[in-house]
């Protein structure tokens, strides 16, 4: 099979979203057919919490999954399951919208602001299923030292070391990856899988193609079964995320993507008449 190359690249851009925060929109509207089943990846990256500190107050989600995970920072956040709490520095918060929820996510004045929100689709079986909300703590992810790299398995397995969860609905690979300066990495993926990179910090090469990508840029990695990454001079830190395309419509109205636009009608028409929360 072989390597696979860069088939596109996306990110760098500053958008606003929730109630005023500035953030990185690294895949979005605009990609979701290249990137099924992720629908969007939000990055956070400040120093100053006026970027921030308006957060995302009161929201709805329905018919996908919302993985936030933090590398700096605090996120304070509540739902309406009853849930409430904090996701720190190397936690994640997997949450499962399913057939609903309103929850509300408030990042808290740091030092530095440092993570990403990633969108997964949910089949069309799975889209109303129950809500449902993990809080994955730092010391539940395991880290793989090897001696150039260190590999955190948020999702999925890396060398025999498994995650805390696999992704019930759409099997997810989510590894934070930190490598030394002029290093090379490998990892075999799944030919049939979509397969994307985030770089968080520092630069490096994806594939055989001497392009550097830098910070806050993401990579489509294109037909292949290993990913190469080969890090620059300052060292790289990426988001590897690799799931199976779920090759179904999409309809997307704001924080709820459904089959159909009349399941997102009802949707709407639901939170209007406060019925939304089964
Ligand atoms: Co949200």
């Amino acid at each position: 099979m072989g390597i696979r190359q860069i088939a596109k690249t996306t990110g760098g851009a500053v958008q606003y979203d929730g109630a005023g925060v500035k953030l990185v929109r690294v895949i979005g509207h605009a990609d979701v057919t290249d990137f099924d089943p992720f629908l969007m990846l939000d990055a956070f990256d400040s120093n100053d919490p006026k970027d921030y500190i308006k957060g995302f107050p009161w929201h709805p989600h329905r018919g996908i999954e919302t993985v936030t995970y933090l590398i700096e920072g605090t996120i304070e956040h509540g739902d309406s399951l009853g849930n409430s709490g904090s996701i720190d520095a190397l936690c994640c918060q997997w949450m499962t919208a399913g057939r609903g929820i309103i929850h509300q996510e408030m990042p808290q004045s740091s030092e530095r602001l440092l993570g990403t929100q990633l969108w997964i689709n949910l089949p069309k079986k799975d889209k109303m299923t129950a809500p449902a909300y993990r809080d994955i703590r730092s010391e539940t992810i395991p880290a793989v030292e090897e001696p150039h790299s260190v590999v955190r398995i948020i999702s999925g397995e890396y060398h025999g070391t498994f995650g805390p969860v696999r992704g019930d609905y759409v099997k997810t690979l989510y590894l934070d990856v930190k490598l030394d300066a002029d290093t090379e990495w490998m990892i075999h993926v799944e030919p049939s899988n979509t397969v994307f990179c985030y770089v968080v910090e520092g630069s490096a090469i994806f594939g055989d193609i001497d392009a550097e990508v830098v910070q806050h840029k993401a990579v489509l990695l294109g037909e292949g079964d290993e990913v190469k990454v080969r890090a620059k001079h300052h060292g790289v830190r990426f988001l590897l995320y690799s799931a199976k395309p779920l090759h179904e419509p999409i309809a997307w109205g704001g924080p709820i993507v459904m089959n159909t636009r009349e399941e997102l009608r009802a949707a709407f028409t639901e939170l209007d008449a406060g019925t939304f929360i089964k």
